[in-house]
């Protein structure tokens, strides 16, 4: 008998929305921090791999390692007042079910980031961003444990040192925690509403609404994302590829001269962010199909499963977008998916 339901060549299949087929040599569901302390002090596995929602995540071979699913589960309330309040969630909660969760209970905060997929203790890792908002917009602190010490450490909002897409666990800390638990602040009234993005004030227009409400905003971000976004449980895929690239305004210049049509968001830093999804398009990628491994027809930004790709043939699609597109425009693509070779 292996220990704490320790599972031997086990598919990964329904644990990463790519539908990549490959196995762990090991595999564990993690259902309490008891448990997770336990199952890191065992020395019989020493590689580890951990994983939660799998929507971010491309598997390009199986996995020699003990796999450990964090699953761990609980939304409550810790603080609150008559303006606001302060929510405790664990790792393994749904973003997407937390978010209209929260909706039904009125606080606001989460609607812009509604029907993004994957699970809440991922959330602070890539600083999880749609519409106009970011989840540090709403952070306020989260738990993780040092694998090392199997201790739990709080990260307040300057500890996770968040940027776009990214934060101290993809940084510094990369490796050496595992996120148990997320707080966040909402609000119960007085909301701030974030409807400036162009697309969802076109999608309320549409909806003829003039004064939204948080749901009505989270229905425009749901039928603006469903319109556009493949459902990982129709085709595999993992969101995003790859990261908008932010380039300095030097050399956006020089783009700009050579591409007036392209668009851009400029930063507050005076740099610039070039949509991923227009350069690929622009190099003929979009709706294109290399076996089962493709690039969504609707969203060139989104690499999809068409059935039964490999994980090995999605990465090397993404091998060769980043190759044509740093040779057509010198720009080149980071994934912001974790590619497991
Ligand atoms: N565009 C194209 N062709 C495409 C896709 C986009 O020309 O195939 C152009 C659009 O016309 C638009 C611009 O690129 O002018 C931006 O497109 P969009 O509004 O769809 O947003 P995005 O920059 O491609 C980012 C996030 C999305 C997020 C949306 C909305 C990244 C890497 N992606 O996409 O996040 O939903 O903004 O805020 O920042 C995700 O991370 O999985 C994700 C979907």
């Amino acid at each position: 008998m292996l220990p704490l339901e320790i599972k031997e060549n086990f598919s990964l299949k329904p644990y990463n929305t790519f539908g990549i087929d490959v196995k762990a040599r090991h595999f564990v569901e993690v259902t309490g921090l008891l448990q997770l302390q336990k199952l890191l002090q065992l020395s019989a596995y020493p590689k580890r791999l951990i994983i939660s929602g799998g929507s971010n995540l491309l598997l390009t071979k199986d996995i020699d390692a003990l796999v450990m699913h964090i699953n761990l589960k609980g939304i409550q309330v810790v603080e609150e007042d008559d303006k606001a309040v302060i929510l405790k969630v664990m790792a393994g909660e749904n973003w997407h079910n937390l978010v209209l969760w929260t909706l039904d209970q009125g606080y606001g905060g989460l609607e812009n980031l509604s029907l993004i997929p994957g699970n809440t203790g991922t959330a602070p890792i890539q600083n999880i961003g749609a519409y106009g908002v970011e989840l540090k917009d709403v952070f306020l602190d989260c738990e993780a444990m040092n694998i090392k010490t199997q201790e739990l450490e709080a990260f307040n909002k300057k500890d996770c040192q968040f940027g776009y897409r990214d934060s101290v666990f993809k940084n510094a800390a990369k490796g050496k925690y595992i996120i148990t638990s997320v707080k966040l602040r909402l609000t119960k009234k007085n909301h701030a509403l974030h409807t400036f993005y162009g697309a969802i004030e076109d999608e309320l227009k549409a909806m003829g609404i003039v004064t939204p409400t948080i749901k009505d905003i989270s229905d425009a971000v749901i039928s603006i994302r469903s319109k556009k976004l493949p459902n990982p449980e129709d085709i595999g895929n993992s969101g995003s590829f790859f990261k908008n690239p932010v380039v300095s305004r030097k050399t956006f210049e020089k783009f700009r001269e050579k591409h007036p049509n392209a668009p851009f968001y400029a930063l507050e830093n005076k740099e610039y962010k070039i949509p991923a999804g227009w350069l690929i398009e622009q190099c003929g990628f979009k709706g294109k199909r290399f076996g089962d491994a493709g690039v969504h027809e609707k969203q060139a930004l989104v690499l999809v499963n068409h059935g039964r790709a490999k994980g090995v043939e999605i990465f090397e699609l993404a091998e060769k977008i980043q190759e044509t597109v740093t040779h057509t425009f010198g720009i080149r693509l980071i994934p912001e998916v974790n590619i497991i070779r």
